[in-house]
């Protein structure tokens, strides 16, 4: 028998048992709506919006949910563990006060223009490298490349996971800037053949990725556990890669590797940094800090920039969010190198508070991958362009006119 039969047994009173049973109506996912840190997405409506529609990097994800199939989904969707460091890189964004200008800015005043490592940027906005493009739409990483010069000139990094040749997406965007990742691997040929061939089709900069050792994300593993293509680390479709990119064929995972632990990124140490350096002809950028201690050691081994980042939640349950590891960055490297930073970013007031905790630019990943996959390059394009429009706007409101205005007295730090 149930709480609410008893309740009619032994107490007569009907008003008593109609509350109870309102309790339970309240406390239903049911009946009551989820909690939510954002507005509900536009895109949660039964009617499929169209582009002109969307007001917010939320309302692309349910587009994306729709468009593509579950391992897909999964792939990008999701992250390392219990996806405590993937809640926590969002939440983080909310622990951080915007205070409000007594002199605002008109938005038609916010220069929001700077130079780092020779690239000159419009907005402090980068694409960041994320894997296999082609999955989420055909327009795959040529479309993404040229979103990105679209909207602004934005540059983007190309993953060393990537879905196109690197031959072919440098030249689809004439005028454009693309940069490339890439992971390390042990074997000094390999690498440098590797660099060579990036720097050959035109990437002026490598990132070397430090921090994807031994993720392990359950989704894409029950995925191919049920028939899909997802095998470590690798994204469904398989790899069309820029360099020789490190996820091993499903096939191969037996043994450790069938948890994730494949030898492909568990490698890397200074020393081996120290001889990617001499291969690098451009800037070398190290990404993946996410301690002071390890900025200092990348700056010491020749990066000319860091991007302070846990790679969206994806290498490394039950971190902090960047969010919280930034200020204790940017007080060791105290300006020796730019900072990039990224890992949650969905608002123009996310970046904001990057910057206004000493961030010189950031990176974006999944709310990319999210326009892509829901229209394409145009989707893409528009993403860039919501945050690039809602960073001047929260710059304007907070009274900032230039990127120098945005800074520690703009923004509370609530987290310690
Ligand atoms: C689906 C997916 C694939 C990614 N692939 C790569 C990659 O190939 N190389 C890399 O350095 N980072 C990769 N990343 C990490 C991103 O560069 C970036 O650090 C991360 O997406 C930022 O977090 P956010 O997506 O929450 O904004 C990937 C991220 C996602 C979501």
């Amino acid at each position: 028998m149930g709480d609410i039969e008893r309740s009619w047994l032994t107490n007569p009173s009907r008003r008593a048992a109609i509350a109870r049973v309102a309790g339970l109506m309240a406390a239903s996912p049911i009946a009551s709506a989820a909690a939510q840190i954002d507005p509900r997405p536009m895109g949660e409506h039964r009617r499929a919006l169209s582009l002109a529609e969307m007001q917010s990097a939320f309302d692309f994800e349910p587009l994306f949910f729709g468009n593509v199939s579950q391992s897909v989904y999964d792939y990008t969707g999701h992250a390392d563990g219990s996806e405590w460091t993937l809640r926590r890189n969002r939440q983080a964004f909310g622990w951080v006060d915007i205070l409000a200008a007594r002199n605002p800015v008109p938005a038609s005043q916010v220069d929001l223009s700077s130079t780092i490592l020779g690239y000159n940027s419009k907005f402090p906005i980068w694409m960041a490298p994320t894997a296999q493009m082609v999955a989420l739409n055909p327009d795959g990483e040529m479309g993404m490349f040229r979103a990105c010069t679209a909207a602004s000139n934005t540059l983007m990094i190309l993953s060393a996971n990537t879905g196109t040749q690197v031959e072919q997406v440098a030249p689809a965007s004439p005028g454009g800037t693309l940069w490339a990742q890439y992971y390390p691997q042990e074997n000094l040929t390999t690498t440098q053949a590797s660099i060579d061939r990036l720097q050959n089709a035109g990437c002026q900069s490598i990132t070397v990725t430090i921090d994807q050792t031994a993720s392990y994300y359950e989704r894409t593993l029950q995925d191919r556990n049920l028939g899909g293509r997802g095998g470590r680390g690798a994204a469904p479709g398989g790899r069309g890669g820029a360099a020789a990119g490190p996820a091993p064929a499903p096939a191969a995972l037996t043994g450790a590797a069938r948890y994730r632990i494949g030898a492909g990124r568990i490698w890397y140490t200074w020393q081996y940094i120290d001889a990617v350096r001499k291969m690098v002809k451009g800037p070398m950028i190290i990404k993946g800090i996410d301690q002071p201690e390890d900025a200092l050691l990348a700056i010491q081994h020749g990066a000319d920039s860091i991007v302070v980042s846990n790679h969206g939640g994806r290498s490394m349950d039950y971190g902090a969010s960047t969010l919280e590891n930034l200020p204790a960055i940017v007080a060791a490297v105290n300006g020796k190198v730019p900072i990039l930073f990224d890992s949650g970013i969905r608002r123009g007031s996310d970046i904001f508070k990057a910057l206004a905790l000493g961030a010189n630019g950031v990176c974006l990943g999944r709310a990319a991958r999210w326009g892509l996959a829901a229209f394409g390059q145009a989707g893409a394009q528009r993403i860039i362009e919501m945050l690039q429009q809602e960073l001047v706007q929260t710059a304007a409101a907070a009274g900032c006119a230039k990127l120098s205005d945005i800074n520690r007295s703009k923004i509370k730090v609530n987290f310690v």
